[in-house]
């Protein structure tokens, strides 16, 4: 079972000026996802990365990036995300004035589309866009820095967001990923993983675990990640 699932660590916790190197390095030590974490001072209070560091990250690597929006609108920045190479676009419903078109405008774009769930954003915005969904975020932590405590409740949401997919699933034969972002270690993905996550971020357990010249400074804690989920 552990095959399918996904780790993808988030580079807002990495060395910023050796980028490509961290990126590389990650999906070296057996990550599947980067996590690109693009905030605009805006929807969140926090100023990070755009469209041109995605493209210039692009080259080093041939892993899926999965660029998680806090902006607020969404929709001028879409394509350029895509032009610039993302794979997988997701966006907090508060901040679309019109969710069911901004899934329609990624996908369009030739992307993977994603729903972001604050801790306290109800779980029937996806109820009537299932099908324009292939990824569904669930925020562990409130939307803005890197190195947050999990929080406890997103286990229940967790169970209830799982319930809603399989039910999808079932009737429909597609499946959407469920992914979970905020406050990831080795000590609670195991039991993420139970509450039925299948994609996971982790930024700070994984780039906080090792920032020297070593190329394989990763391989210690993505190994562990991976030895939790095999438990369950
Ligand atoms: C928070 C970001 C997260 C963050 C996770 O707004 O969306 O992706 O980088 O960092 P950790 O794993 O340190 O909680
Ligand atoms: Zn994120």
């Amino acid at each position: 079972m552990s095959e399918s699932y996904v780790i993808a660590p988030s580079i807002l916790s990495a060395n910023f000026a050796k980028l490509g190197e961290e990126v590389s390095a990650v999906i070296a030590s057996g990550a599947d996802w980067i996590h690109f974490d693009v905030m605009d001072n805006h929807y969140v209070p926090n100023l990070t990365i755009g469209p041109l560091v995605c493209e210039a990250i692009r080259p080093c690597t041939k892993a899926p990036i999965d660029v998680h929006l806090m902006v607020k609108p969404v929709d001028r920045i879409i394509p350029d995300f895509a032009k610039a190479g993302a794979n997988i676009i997701t966006f907090h419903p508060e901040a679309s004035e019109h969710v069911d078109r901004s899934l329609g405008l990624i996908r369009e774009c030739g992307c993977q589309a994603g729903l972001v769930f604050n801790p306290a954003t109800p779980l029937t915005y996806m109820d009537h866009v299932m099908d324009k969904l292939d990824v569904v975020l669930l925020m562990s932590v409130n939307p803005g820095f890197g190195g947050q405590k999990f929080i406890a409740e997103t286990l229940n949401k967790c169970r209830e967001a799982r319930a809603k997919i399989d039910a999808y699933t079932a009737r429909t034969g597609r499946t959407i990923r469920l992914e979970i972002d905020g406050g990831v270690k080795t000590d609670n993905i195991a039991e993420i993983a139970r509450a039925g996550a299948d994609a996971f971020v982790a930024g700070s357990a994984v780039y906080g675990a090792g920032k020297d010249t070593d190329p394989n400074r990763y391989d210690s804690i993505i190994g562990s990640l991976r030895a939790e989920l095999a438990k369950v």
